[in-house]
């Protein structure tokens, strides 16, 4: 199993490049580079073009479905299983790598950690006015990492399309994919409130 790290966004909800803030006595991309190093085979870490070099990864692309295209173009062939996951979630555990991955080696084309949603979830038009009120109980909120049978991930991603993660490129292939119980300490950095949070945490349980 190997693992694509995509860290190379700019952080715009953020105020800038989130994945290098110190979180405790190591950058968010280090959190997430070493949980992924300590149970697969192997990592590539995609990041910034400027800091490729000194980061020992990749250079991303415009979007993170690109970033994840020039992970994946790293990734040795022999690879069958291949976990993709966000830098800007710290604190993905080894064990929630372990639930994606057996999911995938049980026969599911990709697997996606998730967490039923507790608010009622609304869709809206771009003028705020209500379409309509989705089921409650159908709908969870999916994290990384996300796991996939390689060669699916492979052909999912070569049409160049985009999505908000690897799963939706997969669904709309054709492929299988499957819900594992997610983690809710699994949060993904997106303001600076939720990198106080993160401090917090690893100031205390982790
Ligand atoms: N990412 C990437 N390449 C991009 C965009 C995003 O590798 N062109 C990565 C981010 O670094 C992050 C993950 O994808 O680890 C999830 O993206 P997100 O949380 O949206 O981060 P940013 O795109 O950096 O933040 P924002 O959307 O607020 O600009
Ligand atoms: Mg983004």
């Amino acid at each position: 199993m190997w693992t694509i790290i995509v860290a190379a966004g700019s952080g715009n909800r953020f105020g800038g490049q989130k994945q290098f803030m110190l979180l405790g006595d190591k950058r968010v991309i280090d959190w997430s580079r070493d949980v992924a190093h300590s149970i697969g085979d192997g990592v590539v870490l995609v990041v910034p073009a400027d800091v490729a070099d000194t980061e020992g990864g990749v250079a991303g692309g415009a979007t993170r479905s690109e970033s994840v295209r020039r992970g994946l173009a790293a990734v040795p062939s022999e690879a069958t299983i291949i976990c993709v996951h966000d830098a800007a979630r710290p604190f993905a555990s080894e064990h929630l790598y372990k639930e994606v991955v057996a999911a995938v080696a049980g026969g599911a084309d990709g697997a996606v950690p998730g967490l039923h949603v507790t608010d009622t979830i609304k869709r809206v038009d771009s003028g705020g006015v209500v379409l309509d009120t989705p089921d409650r109980s159908s709908l969870v909120a999916v994290q990384t990492p996300q796991a996939f049978r390689a060669e699916v991930l492979r052909k999912a991603h070569e049409s160049g399309t985009e999505g908000t993660d690897d799963a939706s490129l997969v669904e709309r292939a054709g492929g299988k994919v499957v819900v594992v119980n997610g983690e809710a300490i699994n949060k993904k950095l997106t303001s600076p409130e939720d990198l106080e949070w993160a401090r917090a945490m690893a100031a205390t349980e982790i």
